[in-house]
């Protein structure tokens, strides 16, 4: 049985406590001991890696989906199999988590950071700007959920023959004009890590795309660049073809109980998972829209529907006596859950700062042959509004496992220490 009653607590949560995020479907328990018990434990030896793909590309208005270990290797698959290499740039937010630009560089291409607007999305606007000959793709993040500004990025991508990489990893479920985030530019990468929306197990990820081609291409990078296009079952390819790999490739396949946990959160995540977190984020949104002291609330209307990951709340610093990383700390002594912006200025990072790409070589950073040294001057790079915004975010939880006393909790917590730090 799942113990569905687990609660977080901890330094700050109040003794009630919150209940935990992720909790598992009821049946999922007794499913995942099948492979263990069958042996058919691994993606070639069961169905369930297969049926999950089936009912994820069902679900996103997909054409094909590919299975495989995590968020990193879903955008490393997306990258490789766009054609995207050394000598090539890709435009990326430098405010997002660090494998949203070091999926590039694992491709042997250079990120080229863009700013932000205060939505937390990329700035379309800052991107037109950025292009250059070597430049191949997008790569855009729905960062809490928060679907971007797709429209004006589709068509710079157009103008300039470029291919739009959805990282969709805190996204699963928001929408375009009525389209899934995910399927709305070339290809989308998703994460089922301990912390997302879903989790199939700890880790676990997912690439959907409507191009077939570019489909097969990821199974194969996905699957050590086996000819897996032939369709054949890869065991019996191996017995009939010694020679089968077409290109270099890495193992990213998820295993057989990965898919049962996928399978069945999918099947509870529109009318439960999804559901609930539409709900609190409609009761965050009437407690905060116009209160003195908050800013912004996340961006959810028609057009983007948010799938709100978490809850991101900009505060209007002008009128407290303290700034986001100070307010945060105030709701945590009320004991609210609640956490700060996370990595706003990816150039900041070391692994960009000095170059510490692969080998000695540091490559493809300190490669005069596939890189222009502009463009790798990181420490010359800002982007202002990412910057601003680590003082005026904060973000609340909306987990599917809460009811709405603990919304309710966080909206009061909220609301007292707006109330205790208004500038007098
Ligand atoms: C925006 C973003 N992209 C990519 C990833 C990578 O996903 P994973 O942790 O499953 O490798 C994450 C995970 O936190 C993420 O938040």
């Amino acid at each position: 049985m799942a113990d569905n009653k687990k609660v977080m607590n901890g330094p700050g949560i109040a003794e009630e406590g919150f209940p935990m995020w992720p909790q598992f479907a009821e049946e999922t328990l007794q499913d995942v001991l099948e492979p263990l018990k069958s042996g058919k434990v691994n993606y070639w030896t069961g169905t369930k890696g297969m049926e999950f793909e089936k009912a994820f590309a069902e679900w996103i208005g997909a054409k094909m989906a590919i299975a495989c270990t995590n968020g990193t290797s879903a955008l490393h698959i997306a990258v490789s199999s766009l054609g995207i290499g050394p000598g090539d740039e890709v435009i990326v937010p430098s405010y997002s988590f660090i494998a949203s630009s070091f999926s590039i560089v694992q491709a042997g291409a250079i990120p080229v950071f863009a700013d932000v607007t205060e939505d937390h999305t990329i700035d379309p606007k800052a991107i037109e700007k950025l292009i250059t000959p070597r430049t191949k793709a997008i790569i855009v993040v729905h960062l809490y959920g928060v679907v971007c500004d797709m429209g004006p990025i589709l068509e710079i991508a157009k103008k300039h023959n470029l291919k739009v990489i959805e990282d969709c990893a805190q996204c699963i479920g928001g929408e375009y004009k009525g389209k899934k985030a995910g399927v709305i530019g070339d290809i989308g990468c998703f994460s089922f890590c301990q912390s997302k929306h879903f989790t199939t197990g700890g880790e676990g990820g997912m690439v959907v795309t409507n191009d077939e081609d570019l489909g097969w291409e990821c199974r194969s990078f996905r699957d050590h660049g086996y000819d897996v296009k032939t369709r054949m079952n890869l065991l019996e390819l191996e017995e009939t073809l010694p020679y089968i790999h077409n290109r270099v490739g890495f193992n990213y396949r998820m295993t057989e109980m990965q898919a049962i946990i996928g399978l069945n959160e999918l099947k509870r995540f529109d009318s439960w998972n999804l559901a609930r977190r539409r709900k609190y984020a409609k009761m965050y949104d009437e407690a905060f829209i116009g209160l003195e002291g908050i800013k912004a609330v996340p961006v959810n209307t028609e057009e983007r529907k948010n799938a709100y990951w978490w809850y991101p709340i900009l505060l209007d610093v002008d009128k407290l006596d303290c700034d986001a990383p100070q307010f945060i700390k105030h709701l945590q002594s009320e004991g609210i859950p609640c956490y700060g912006i996370l990595w706003p200025e990816a150039y900041e990072e070391k692994a960009y700062k000095e170059h510490n790409g692969f080998g000695s070589a540091k490559f493809p950073f300190r490669s005069t042959e596939y890189t222009d040294p502009k463009s790798v001057e990181y420490d010359k790079v800002f982007c202002p509004t990412a910057n601003k915004l680590r003082k005026e975010t904060f973000s609340l939880f909306l987990h599917p496992s809460w009811e709405e006393i603990h919304i309710q909790r966080c909206i009061d917590g909220v609301k007292k220490v707006l109330d205790a730090h208004k500038k007098k």
